[in-house]
């Protein structure tokens, strides 16, 4: 079986970090999202990977990923000229997927545990598709499926008004070469793309076996900084207690704190979950649970907790920082002088809120 990931479209939800990286390379607890869905589809054995990239954003995930040998991997890149929809970026790959069975996984997609249960339960089975659906409050956002008692699919569609269930289309889809005729015969939606909710209808339609599996461990799409926050949040629980770089005695690292080689911590207080990235250096710091701290930043006299720092950041003399996510080489410091003013240096799409 192959993969199929998608790491192109827009990442519009994502702005203002996605006007400089694709959403897909954000990271969480210190790693893109794009690599844990390849560590993902590593553990369920797969080893040939196609990667759906765009021109625009399309360099910079390979710089990220590469051929993908490091993982295990065979990673072939595939140009989509302009996002026109899932659907599309099957129809793209044909001729890298042959007649293999493949998974199709959204590369904005983040599940903990693992896809191994679920594409063994395809490869046994083998129904032309196989969806995953979760449970959800509010299926408006996604892709919607209705299930008969026995698993089978009956119908599906595409971010309704009115939901026909509260079962929501995860990001990973697994497919018999059946979908390439359903790809071929759909037409762009509304929104002007092609769906792939619309094609695995079509092969509902036509007769052809449909499953859903669901779901029941942790999966977000990380569609807005909320999201990326919460699944940082999630996914460092699972931090490993790994002291690897310099540690000073004045300062105290508590609980499941990973400190990456070439970080120095001094006169600081680090309280886990948490991650401080590689040659990165906190002075005079406190960093708090469920925080990610990316790679060569500067931490003097800060305080921060529940947020995603990238890498070559600074801040400086700036305490109390909650829920933010700060982008790559940002700084943030306190203006010296005795004149009240505020002087914010900020790009598009960028929120700052100030304490009043
Ligand atoms: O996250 C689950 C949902 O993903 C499903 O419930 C929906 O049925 C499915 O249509 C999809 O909806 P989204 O609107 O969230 O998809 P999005 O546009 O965010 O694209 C998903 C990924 O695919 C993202 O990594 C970007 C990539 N992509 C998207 C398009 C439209 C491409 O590579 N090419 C494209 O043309």
């Amino acid at each position: 079986m192959k993969a199929l990931v998608l790491a192109g479209g827009t990442g519009s939800r994502l702005r203002p970090l996605s006007h400089s990286m694709p959403k897909q390379l954000v990271p969480v607890a210190n790693k893109p999202v794009l690599m844990h869905c390849l560590d993902r589809l590593s553990e369920a054995g797969i080893r040939e990977v196609g990667i759906i990239i765009s021109p625009e954003r399309g360099a910079a995930i390979r710089e990220a990923i590469g051929d993908g040998a490091a993982l295990g991997l065979d990673i072939t890149y595939i140009m989509q000229d302009a996002p026109l929809g899932l659907a599309h970026c099957v129809r793209l790959a044909r001729p890298y997927l042959g007649d293999d069975d493949f998974v199709m996984y959204l590369g904005d997609n983040i599940l903990a545990g693992g896809v191994l249960a679920l594409a063994d339960r395809f490869r046994a089975r083998r129904p032309a598709a196989q969806v995953v659906v979760t449970k959800v409050p509010d299926p408006r956002d996604y892709g919607v499926a209705e299930v008969d008692a026995a698993g089978r699919v009956t119908r599906l569609v595409e971010k309704p008004a009115t939901p026909v269930s509260d079962l929501a289309l995860i990001g990973v889809y697994f497919f018999t070469p059946a979908i390439h005729e359903a790809v071929a015969a759909v037409q762009p939606s509304a929104r002007g793309e092609l769906e792939i909710t619309d094609a695995i209808q079509w092969l509902v339609s036509a007769g052809s076996p449909v499953t859903a599996t669901e779901f029941t461990g942790y999966w977000k799409d990380t569609g807005r900084i909320d999201d990326l926050l919460e699944c940082n949040r999630v996914l460092l629980e699972a931090t490993e207690r790994r002291l690897r770089g310099e540690i000073d005695e004045a300062s105290e690292v508590i609980g499941a704190v990973a400190v990456e080689p070439g970080a120095r911590i001094i006169r600081s207080r680090i309280v886990g979950p948490a991650v401080i990235g590689k040659d990165s250096l906190v002075v005079d710091s406190y960093v708090g649970q469920y925080t990610s701290i990316g790679g060569s930043c500067v931490l003097v006299g800060a305080g921060i907790e529940h947020s995603i720092v990238l890498d070559h950041v600074s801040v400086r003399d700036v305490r109390g920082i909650h829920g933010s996510l700060i982008g790559r080489s940002a700084e943030v410091c306190v203006s010296i002088g005795d004149v009240a003013r505020n002087r914010l240096v900020i790009g598009d799409d960028t929120r700052v809120e100030v304490l009043s």
